[in-house]
């Protein structure tokens, strides 16, 4: 998966903090030719990510970025975007990180960051949104990929997918089968903000030619 110089393909930046499940689907895309892009580098704020290891199993380059490294939120977001901007990326895609991203990122990376949140936004967002649906009663939730702003899981929306609640569900028996979902559509997600041919209408992502 290593870039060649003459590799063409978009470059894609992986932040993650943990297991890596949606990383994987992301590199899975990519190997079974569902999506035209590469993986420069994965970055992850915990040492302990399972994710760099997978990144690492599948040949990309892994980087362990600690936040006690940085005197601040700012001068840690400034320097994820020097890692990120080194590696010539173009799309930064959020898996699993949890952090807020600063300015200093949005700044670089303008309407070029994707979240994956496991809920249908604007329903349930921050931590445990699965647990938060279930707690609800909610009969419908799901997952959502969305473009990333400076407030939390709350920029424009790109895909998402329903996934009913059922009377015997669980925590983990939803966040399953909503994981099966987020699974399948990020990588579609980040096919088609590559793709282009869509702009933001207010609050809206809107497909289609525009003059
Ligand atoms: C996923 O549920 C994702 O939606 C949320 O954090 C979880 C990360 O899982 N943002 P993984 O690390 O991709 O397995």
């Amino acid at each position: 998966m290593a870039r060649t110089a003459n590799d063409s393909r978009p470059r894609i930046g992986v932040l993650i903090s943990g297991r890596g499940s949606n990383l994987q689907s992301i590199i899975d895309a990519i190997a079974s030719g569902r999506l035209d892009a590469t993986i420069s580098v994965v970055v992850s704020n915990r040492a302990e990510a399972q994710g760099l290891q997978r990144a690492r199993d599948a040949g990309i380059e892994a980087v362990y970025l600690s936040p006690r490294g940085y005197p601040d939120r700012d001068a840690y977001d400034r320097a994820l975007a020097e890692c990120l901007l080194a590696r010539g990326v173009d799309l930064v895609c959020l898996a699993g990180f949890m952090r807020l991203v600063g300015q200093p990122l949005l700044d670089r990376f303008p309407k070029r960051i994707l979240n994956i949140h496991p809920s249908l936004l604007p329903s349930f967002p921050g931590l445990d949104a699965q647990r938060q649906a279930l707690e609800h009663g909610v009969r419908v939730t799901g997952a959502t990929v969305h473009l990333v702003n400076a407030e939390l899981d709350a920029g424009p929306i790109v895909l998402q997918a329903a996934v009913p609640v059922l009377d015997d569900d669980s925590v983990e028996t939803l966040s399953a089968r909503i994981l099966v979902e987020e699974h399948r559509l990020y990588p579609e997600a980040i096919g088609m903000i590559l793709d282009g041919g869509w702009s933001i209408v207010g609050r809206r992502l809107v497909r289609g030619a525009r003059v």
